[in-house]
């Protein structure tokens, strides 16, 4: 399969490790390892023992090290061999490693051409750490199928209203067309307007009772390789947008084989920011959107693929699809330019 190597994927929230812990993950058909010291610092290593291939994920974390649970050998964070029982330490007995940044409450990991590897390049969603934790929540999802057909499922929110009938739809998304841009830092915006509109059953929810109209926007800001933003907010009908009802999310995606994929949801609000039961009402709720009506949609459209290449079934494209078609030829440049640097 051919992915873009050189760009930082999102590999695990940074919860997710534990200190003195690790974490087996398949990433871009490669098994990792991503462990967590116990003062903090993070390392991923390619999650197979030089000796006899016994993966290191069934090893144990001390101190910076992993110790192999078959016969001994101790790497450090640089998968440098530091620990041999059974003789010398030399550097045939090295394992790989990667590149990992902990950021944005996010692990990221470089599985390119090391020498690349600048953390600038990260897209930033410091937002996710600038609202109290009560505000904030994540999820992940383990979904089958190709990784752009998740990255596809948010840049065409239309799909909303008919997946999505009771909370994130509502039939506006659908009657607004989405302005797509494509800006020079490489990001990709495809944002709805919708002026003096119903607004969304899980939106209506939460704005008083009497606001039957709404002018409300989502914003989607998708950058390389399938990290998105989307900003979105309601505001009663002709108000200004600095009094509204925002909900910003990231979904990230990341390949975990040609056919799976490792879905990354977070939302933060600014309204309610103390409300414990409401943060957790809208973690579940997410949770099970994503889960039981996005994922086997999309699980259901990829069997239909099957191993065919997405565009030699030659899809029927709508107007919706605009920013999802030109987000695919984005990445089809991009791993095309790669693999011309490469050979
Ligand atoms: S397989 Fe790891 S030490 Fe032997
Ligand atoms: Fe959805």
């Amino acid at each position: 399969m051919n992915y873009l190597r050189n760009t930082w994927y999102m590999a695990a929230w940074a919860d997710e490790l534990v200190p003195g812990k690790g974490l087996a993950r398949t990433l871009l058909d490669e098994p990792v390892f991503l462990y967590r010291e116990q003062g903090g610092a993070v390392h991923a290593l390619f999650d197979r023992c030089p000796h006899r291939f016994a993966p290191l994920s069934r090893g144990v974390v001390e101190g910076a090290e992993v110790v192999c649970a078959y016969h001994g050998l101790g790497f450090d964070g640089t998968g440098a061999c530091v620990r041999n029982p059974h003789g010398p330490v030399v550097r045939a007995l090295d394992v790989r490693s990667y590149p990992v940044v902990d950021a944005h409450k996010a692990i990221w990991i470089w599985m390119g051409d090391t020498q690349l590897a600048d953390p600038s390049r990260i897209t930033d969603l410091s937002f996710l750490s600038s609202v109290a934790e009560t505000a904030f929540n994540n999820g992940y999802v383990n979904g089958k199928g190709h990784y752009q057909l998740f990255v596809d499922n948010i840049l065409d929110l239309s799909h909303t209203d008919y997946l999505h009938p009771d909370t994130l739809g509502g039939g506006s998304i659908s009657r607004t067309r989405a302005k797509v841009t494509e800006r020079e830092d490489g990001v990709i915006g495809i944002h709805w307007h919708v002026f003096d509109d119903v607004p969304t059953p899980i939106f209506a929810k939460f704005m008083a009772a009497e606001t039957a109209r709404v002018d409300s926007w989502s914003e989607v800001d998708w950058s390389a390789p399938g990290v998105m933003k989307l900003v979105s907010g309601a505001v009663s009908t002709g108000q200004p947008r600095l009094g509204a009802l925002n909900v910003d999310n990231v979904h990230i995606l990341t390949p975990e084989t040609a056919g799976t994929t490792h879905y990354f949801f977070a939302s933060t609000r600014n309204f309610g920011v103390d409300d414990t039961e409401l943060n957790e009402l809208i973690r579940v709720t997410r949770a099970r959107i994503f889960a039981t009506e996005d994922e086997p949609m999309i699980a259901a459209q990829q069997e239909r693929i099957g191993d065919a290449d997405f565009w030699s079934l030659r899809p029927a494209l709508l107007r919706t699809d605009e920013g999802a078609v030109k987000v695919r030829r984005r990445m089809d440049a991009l791993i095309a330019a790669e693999r011309q640097d490469s050979a």
